[in-house]
């Protein structure tokens, strides 16, 4: 309770907003200004009046806040909380896949380096990919689609355009097979089944919804289903439950736990307020470059 107080304290001295995923451990979700998937998050960095943002998640999302919001500092409590399915493309990798490619478009899921980014047309969120594929690209354009191959195979499949795809995947998420889905279904039989579309194709197969993590939270308060199957990060199952609670949530599968978003704590929060660090830091170009590529995506959805 101490840490809480000091928290909320340090926050109004120095005018800090702090931004929270959906996978952060109960405690820190609990002193958030606002909590969220990638998108939401995002709109909220850019919009927000706070001197300094402290973002609780993995790096790319707090280089997608800089990007947004470069004259604001932006803080990460914990600097070793990456991404590792971000870090399976670099900018020298995109750049030779489009010099293979001159005539497709690059569409880069935001779990990835801010270079990447500034070397992409557009960006996407787990929450808007569909829908920015088909506002963005005619039937007949073909689309470099990087890092994630099972949310680019689920966004081709839902758009039926040419994608050559990059083989990147989040290692958490693949952790989630058929057979748990399977399994959660023979205990839960009345229960409804949604996954996050980073999931494998088969495990997709399984669900009856499709989507990013608030997507998840909106299904679950309009649903007339009163016991729902997460297929994605067990940590989900605080804020469904905080935000729908006269429903029950079995995750498809205890141990896909992504140790990245695990590794802030409230101790941390503290620390990064008082000491503002750790600093998130872009080479100005890459901003702007960034900037276009994220811009453009928010613009559509
Ligand atoms: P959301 O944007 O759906 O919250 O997903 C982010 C993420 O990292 C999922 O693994
Ligand atoms: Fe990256 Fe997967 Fe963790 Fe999301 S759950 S931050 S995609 S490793």
């Amino acid at each position: 309770m101490e840490i809480v107080d000091k928290i909320k304290k340090l926050k109004k001295e120095k005018n800090v907003v702090i931004l929270v995923h959906n996978y952060q451990i109960p405690e820190v979700q609990d002193i958030a200004d606002f909590m969220g998937d990638s998108l939401g998050l995002s709109r909220k960095a850019a919009e927000t009046e706070a001197d300094i943002i402290i973002f609780c998640g993995v790096y790319f999302m707090a280089e997608t806040a800089k990007i947004l919001s470069p004259e604001k500092k932006v803080i990460i409590p914990e600097k070793d909380a990456g991404c590792p399915m971000a870090d399976m493309i670099t900018a020298e990798q995109l750049m030779e896949l489009k010099a293979k490619h001159p005539q497709a478009k690059v569409l880069t899921y935001v779990n990835s380096p801010a270079e990447v980014k500034a070397e992409s047309d557009l960006c996407c969120t787990s929450a808007n990919s569909v829908k920015v594929v088909e506002k963005a690209f005619g039937k007949d354009d073909q689309i470099i689609f990087v890092p994630d191959k099972f949310l680019g195979q689920y966004t081709a499949s839902q758009t039926k355009r040419d994608f050559i795809i990059w083989q990147g995947y989040c290692p958490t998420h693949a952790r989630i097979m058929p057979k748990d889905i399977i399994k959660q279904k023979e205990t839960y039989p009345e229960a409804k089944v949604m996954v996050h579309p980073e999931c494998r194709p088969e495990t997709i197969a399984l669900a009856d919804e499709v989507l990013s993590t608030s997507g998840m939270i909106k299904f679950a308060k309009k649903t007339a289903a009163k016991e729902i199957i997460v297929g994605t990060e067990p940590g989900m199952v605080y804020p469904l439950k905080k935000e729908v609670p006269n429903k029950e949530f079995y995750p498809a599968k205890e141990e896909a736990v992504c140790p990245n978003m695990k590794k802030t704590n409230l101790e941390k929060v503290l620390w990064a307020l008082e000491d503002l660090s750790y600093e998130v830091k872009i080479d100005k170009e890459i901003i702007q470059k960034g900037q276009k590529s994220i811009q453009a995506m928010l613009d559509l959805s």
